[in-house]
Order: structure tokens, then sequence, then C-alpha cells
């Protein structure tokens, strides 16, 4: 039962990769009203720092969808656990993700939202692992794009443990 983790991005590439995301979203939406939505519990870490990267005014909210309970992989069924609180008809919307891997999660929070009729919705998602893909998603910013590997840290969880590393780990052996 040895497990052990391995660094994968550090804290300081974090940083800088967060405030280059802050810094285009803050470009990008200039003179605009954004809501940022972050998705439970995973975004959490991601979330907070990225917003206090984006110089605009901005509502946050949050959901939580039924994610991968404590197995290393997807259930396939994606279901909303707790809606949002904010009224996102006509407003500026990113929804912000800690990790897309077969695309389901974040295809199927689209698809809810975009019933709703934001005036426009995007994504980020700090990590992303393009070979892992099932159905197509458009991420409009991405941290990293990293190997089929399973990581934890910076709001990733094993099994609800390692959230709080300052830094992506794979980890190994569990
Ligand atoms: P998807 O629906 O397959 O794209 O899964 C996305 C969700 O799965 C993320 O929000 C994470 O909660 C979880 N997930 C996917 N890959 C990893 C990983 O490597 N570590 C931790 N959680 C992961
Ligand atoms: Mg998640």
């Amino acid at each position: 039962m040895n497990s052990r983790i391995d660094v994968l991005i550090s804290r300081d590439e974090i940083e800088k990769k967060v405030k280059e995301l802050g810094a285009k979203i803050t470009d990008d939406y200039k003179g605009k009203e954004l809501i940022i939505i972050g998705l439970l519990r995973g975004s959490v870490i991601f979330m907070s720092d990225l917003i206090r990267e984006i110089n605009l005014p901005l509502k946050v909210d949050f959901m939580t969808v039924s994610s991968y309970g404590n197995e290393k992989y997807s259930s396939k069924e994606v279901k909303i656990i707790q809606d949002l609180s904010e009224n996102i008809m006509g407003k500026n919307v990113i929804v912000v993700e800690d990790i897309i891997d077969s695309g389901l999660t974040l295809n199927k929070v689209l698809e809810i939202l975009k019933i709703r009729e934001p005036k426009s919705l995007k994504l980020a998602a700090f990590l992303n692992k393009p070979t892992r893909r099932e159905i197509e998603v458009k991420v409009d910013y991405i941290g990293y794009n990293i190997p089929d590997e399973f990581v934890v840290g910076y709001g990733l969880d094993y099994a609800q443990m390692y959230r709080n590393l300052p830094y992506v780990g794979i980890l190994k052996g569990e």
C-alpha cells in the first residue's frame, strides 16, 4: 500500500499560469459584467486564485454536479446535486472547472446552462486531458494540457483527499 505523489506542476508554475489566464479574461471582458460559476468541489482553489487575477466587476456562484465518487474512473452519469443561486439569463458566464477528462461533466453542465439563455457562455479549465475525451467540448481558457495520468492537488482529489496540496502531482500506487 505504498502511494506517492510526483510533482507535475509546481506552485510557482501554477501562479504564473493563473495570472496569465486572469489577464486574458480581464482583456476579453472589458466593459462587460461577469458571473463566474465554479463547479464544486474541485474548482474552488483554482477559482479563488483566478477571480483575484480578474480586474473587473464580477459575481461568483457555484454548482455541484455528481462526479467520480471515490473511484478513479467516471460513472458516466452526470446529475445536478446543487444548483446555482443566481439567474444567468442575459449574463456573461464563465464556468470554471478543475480538470476536463472525458468531457461528459462539462458537456452536461453546458447543456443545462444554455437552456437558461445566458448572453455568453465560456469555459475555463485549469487542466485538460485531451487524450481522454469521449465527447467534444470547446474550452475557451485552459491552464495546462496534461497526459493521461491521475492527478491530485490544487483542488483535485482522490477519495476527497489531497485537495489542499499547493501543487499538482501524479498519484502513484493508490
Ligand atoms: P469528465 O466528466 O470525465 O470530464 O470528468 C471531470 C471530473 O472528473 C473533474 O471535475 C474531476 O472531478 C474528475 N477528474 C478527472 N480526472 C481527474 C484526475 O486526474 N484527478 C482528480 N479528479 C479527476
Ligand atoms: Mg470535478
